[in-house]
C-alpha cells in the first residue's frame, strides 16, 4: 500500500527497506520506522514538533491524564472495524497505540513529519507501519484506508479524502472552546474566544459529518512537572508570558482543569 514519495509508484519490501520500480529506495531506521519524507519536500531542516515538545507530551500522556480521551477514540475506531487505518499527525504515538490495541486484526499505519516524534512512537507497537511523512503528500495509495484518525493535529482535507475508500471515514479529535479554560484564565488577562466548529467549513464535497460528540471531565494536576508538561505541549508554552507560566507551574495548591474534547466523524460518500 505504500507509494513512493518521489514518483508515486508502489513501494515493495526489500532487505531492510522499501524500493519502487524506478529504483527509489528507503531504508528502515534502526528503531523500525521508514523515512518517506524526501529532503525536497521539507520546508525546514527538522519539521514538526521538536524534542522538548514531544517529550513533554509523551510524559504528560503516559501519566494517564488524557486516558479517557484515548479510550473513547479507541472505542469509536473499534465500532467502525476498518481493514486498514492511518493516524495522521500521530506525534509520539500515545493515541495510535490504543487504536492499534482496539483493532488487533487491522493493518495499521501512522505518520508524522517530526522525526523526534516518530522515533519514539514506533517503540509503542512494532506491528504498525510508522512513517516520517507529510500529511500534505501521504505516501499511501488512493482509497486504501477505511479509517483515518487526526488527533490534535493540522489536517490536509483533500489528502484525507484521497486516502479513504467509499464508506470509510475520518475521525477528527480536537479541543472544544471550553478546553483547559481554568488554565487559560490564569495565563491571560483576556481569554481568547474561539469557535470549535470552524473545521466544518473545510470538509470537501463528497464527505459528510456522520457523528459528533463531546467528552468532558475534570483533571487535577498535583505536580509542577505535570503542569510544566501540559504547558510545553500546547501553544500556551510560548504564547503566555514567562511570569504567568511560572506562576502556574510553581503554585503550591493542586490545580483543577476541565478537559473538553470534540470527536467528529466524516464519511466519504
Ligand atoms: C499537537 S501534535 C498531536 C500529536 C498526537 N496526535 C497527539 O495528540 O498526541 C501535532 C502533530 O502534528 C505533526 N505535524 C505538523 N505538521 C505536519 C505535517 N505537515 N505532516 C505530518 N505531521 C505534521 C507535528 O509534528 C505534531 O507531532
Amino acid at each position: 500500500m505504500l507509494a513512493c514519495p518521489i514518483c508515486n509508484e508502489p513501494l515493495n519490501a526489500v532487505d531492510n527497506g522499501v524500493l519502487c520500480p524506478a529504483g527509489h529506495r528507503f531504508d528502515r531506521a534502526r528503531q523500525g520506522y521508514l523515512n518517506l519524507l524526501p529532503v525536497q519536500h521539507k520546508n525546514s531542516r527538522d519539521p514538526g514538533d521538536n524534542q522538548a515538545m514531544v517529550e513533554a507530551r509523551r510524559d504528560f500522556l503516559n501519566a494517564g491524564h488524557y486516558a479517557p480521551v484515548a479510550r473513547r477514540l479507541a472505542e469509536l475506531a473499534a465500532e467502525r472495524a476498518p481493514g486498514r487505518w492511518l493516524d495522521i499527525g500521530c506525534g509520539e504515538g500515545y493515541y495510535t497505540a490504543q487504536i492499534a490495541d482496539a483493532l488487533p486484526h487491522a493493518d495499521g499505519y501512522a505518520l508524522d513529519i517530526s522525526r523526534e516524534a516518530v522515533k519514539r512512537a514506533c517503540k509503542r507497537n512494532p506491528q504498525l507501519t510508522w512513517l516520517i511523512a507529510s500529511m500534505a503528500r501521504v505516501p499511501l495509495a488512493d482509497g486504501c484506508c477505511q479509517f483515518l484518525a487526526s488527533v490534535f493535529s493540522p489536517l490536509d482535507w483533500q489528502e484525507a479524502k484521497r486516502l479513504l475508500s467509499p464508506g470509510g471515514g475520518l475521525m477528527k479529535v480536537g479541543p472544544t472552546s471550553g478546553h483547559l479554560m481554568e488554565l487559560r484564565e490564569r495565563l491571560y488577562d483576556e481569554v481568547r474566544e474561539y469557535t470549535d466548529d470552524k473545521h466544518l467549513a473545510l470538509v470537501p464535497a463528497g464527505m459528510a459529518l456522520d457523528h459528533s460528540e463531546t467528552l468532558e471531565f475534570k483533571l487535577t494536576l498535583d505536580s509542577s512537572q505535570d503542569r510544566a508538561n501540559l504547558l510545553a505541549m500546547t501553544p500556551h508554552g510560548w504564547r503566555a508570558s514567562a511570569e504567568r507560566r511560572a506562576s502556574v507551574i510553581e503554585q503550591a495548591a493542586p490545580f483543577e482543569v476541565t478537559v473538553s474534547m470534540r470527536y467528529d466523524y466524516f464519511v466519504l460518500q
